[in-house]
């Protein structure tokens, strides 16, 4: 799972918001109920405080105390788990309830009030044996002018079992409805996403190659359609550009080839002519030279120029990869012999891919140039053809001085040379593996570099590989493998 998709982190983010939204609304119903419990019950235990004054203290003189206790006593408290209480004016008691059947308090350890007013007034909870007693006290002037406190008390237990409650649904809904509201919003977000999944697919598979191609857009008229519009349009802006700038290449290059001929022609000539001094001829030799380096770089540009704009897909025949890598070895012995290099092959020879037979010889060529290039005498190089799978391999290794891990990311640009002092020498322009990497993406292959500075390289090229027998098949070649040794 990638917790940072988007789809993840909206999820995440609602549930964050719901369970801060949940919390705050749960507390401010636990208060709310809490506080709405509490006054009802002392309402409703002042209203009782007040009954028993106006229905039965008033006779209180006239009635004698036995009836007022007998009278309070058949309201059976210990039953209905109240605290009653009336003490006269000089601290004595005229009555108390039992100590209720459900033992929550004991009513003889709640203390007695010292000063009462008039007015009625709810006392400081009490902690009267197990419980927390909520108690409510109305002073009573009877009309004979003495006067009484009825104090009328509850267990807070009821309120308490009922937010304790309300807790327990909280605490077990909460999490529960946070849980279906995030799986219900990464649905959601699935769905609301999924067309960008499929741009995405579409986007990783638009290449230089096909950049004709456009990301597709679906009619929701919603921010991905605007996105996809926004792209698309992009991208036509971009391949015009791109398809400027490959021309104005392949047309620079096309227009110096005429010029640069006629220059060679000239300057050849000139040297025809007897008194052009020793110093002179030199001049126009080096110059001669200089040239053929600039129609070589011309070429090479056009060439790419020609494979970037799909041309190499033209003449595709089935070319066996062996029999061309040893072929165009062979052809290039004489180099390696000269720096006094070793060139060994392992090659299978039947392997074919499908693809142009020049280009494809192309790129062996530059790849074992490179390799023999780049590689200090006494060195070796090794040519190799083999299948893994259903890919054709063709790699080319040598123990030359190696690419600084600095320059591998760049070595397929046009005109990048690793190390510009160490190759000047050399010649190249920087547009081998340009054309190597242009042929391969021509061809459906894959081209991977590794090197280690000092000690050698590694380019390797996979492409699809085809049964069957290339036209130029050779039954001497036919072997499995073909080791050669100079
Ligand atoms: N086998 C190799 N060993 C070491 N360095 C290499 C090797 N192959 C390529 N390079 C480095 O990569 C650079 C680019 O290679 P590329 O073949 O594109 O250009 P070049 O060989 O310099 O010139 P050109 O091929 O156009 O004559 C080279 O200049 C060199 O620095
Ligand atoms: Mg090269």
């Amino acid at each position: 799972m990638n917790f940072h998709s988007l789809r993840l982190r909206m999820a995440a983010w609602y549930a964050g918001v719901l369970t801060i939204c949940l919390v705050i609304f749960g507390a401010a119903v636990y208060l709310g109920l809490a506080r709405y419990l509490d006054s009802t019950v002392r309402s409703s235990l002042r209203n009782e405080a007040q009954s028993i004054g106006e229905k039965l203290m008033v006779d209180v003189n006239r009635k004698g105390d036995k009836f007022i206790v007998g009278e309070i006593n058949e309201m059976a408290p210990e039953i209905s788990g109240r605290f009653i209480r009336i003490t006269r004016q000089d601290g004595s008691i005229l009555y108390q309830s039992p100590t209720p059947i459900n033992q929550r308090f004991v009513p003889a350890r709640i203390p007695l009030l010292k000063n009462w007013g008039a007015t009625p007034f709810s006392l400081q909870d009490s902690q009267a044996g197990t419980d927390t007693l909520l108690i409510e006290a109305v002073p009573f002037v009877a009309p004979e002018g003495n006067s009484f406190l009825i104090e009328v008390g509850a267990s807070a237990h009821d309120i308490r079992t009922t937010l304790h409650g309300l807790v327990t649904t909280l605490a077990l809904g909460v999490p529960l409805i946070i849980a279906i509201a995030a799986l219900g919003g990464i649905l959601v977000m699935k769905r609301a996403l999924h067309p960008l999944d499929e741009i995405t697919r579409a986007a990783e598979t638009i290449t230089s190659r096909n950049f004709g191609e456009r990301l597709p857009t679906l009619k929701t008229g919603d921010e991905i359609e605007r996105l996809t519009t926004s792209l698309n349009r992009m991208m036509s802006r971009l391949e015009d550009s791109f398809q400027h700038i490959s021309r104005f290449s392949a047309d620079v290059s096309h227009e110096l080839r005429t010029p640069l001929t006629i220059l060679r022609g000239e300057l050849e000539s000139l040297t025809q002519y007897d008194h052009l001094s020793p110093a002179a001829l030199e001049v126009v030799g080096s110059a001669l030279e200089e040239i053929g380096r600039l129609t070589q770089i011309v070429n090479q540009l056009l060439e790419i120029s020609r494979l970037e704009a799909g041309q190499a897909t033209r003449e595709v025949t089935i070319v066996n990869l062996g029999e061309m890598a040893i072929g165009t070895a062979e052809q290039m012995r004489l180099l390696a012999d000269e720096k006094s290099i070793r060139l060994d092959y392992l090659v299978s020879s039947e392997i074919s891919v499908m693809g142009n037979a020049s280009l494809m010889k192309q790129v062996v060529v530059n790849l074992l140039d490179n390799a023999i290039k780049y590689t200090p005498a006494g060195g070796s190089v090794e040519l190799l053809v083999e299948s893994k799978g259903d890919k054709a391999v063709l790699e080319v290794r040598d123990t030359g001085i190696g690419i600084p891990a600095y320059a591998l990311p760049h070595i397929c640009e046009r005109f990048y040379r690793a190390d510009k002092a160490r190759t000047r020498h050399s010649g190249g322009a920087g547009l081998g593996l340009s054309i190597v990497k242009s042929i391969c993406t021509a061809q459906g292959g894959e081209l991977s570099i590794s090197s280690k500075e000092g000690e050698g390289t590694r380019v390797r090229i996979e492409m699809p590989r085809v049964e069957g027998r290339a036209q130029s098949a050779d039954s001497n070649t036919a072997r499995e493998y073909l080791r050669a040794e100079r």
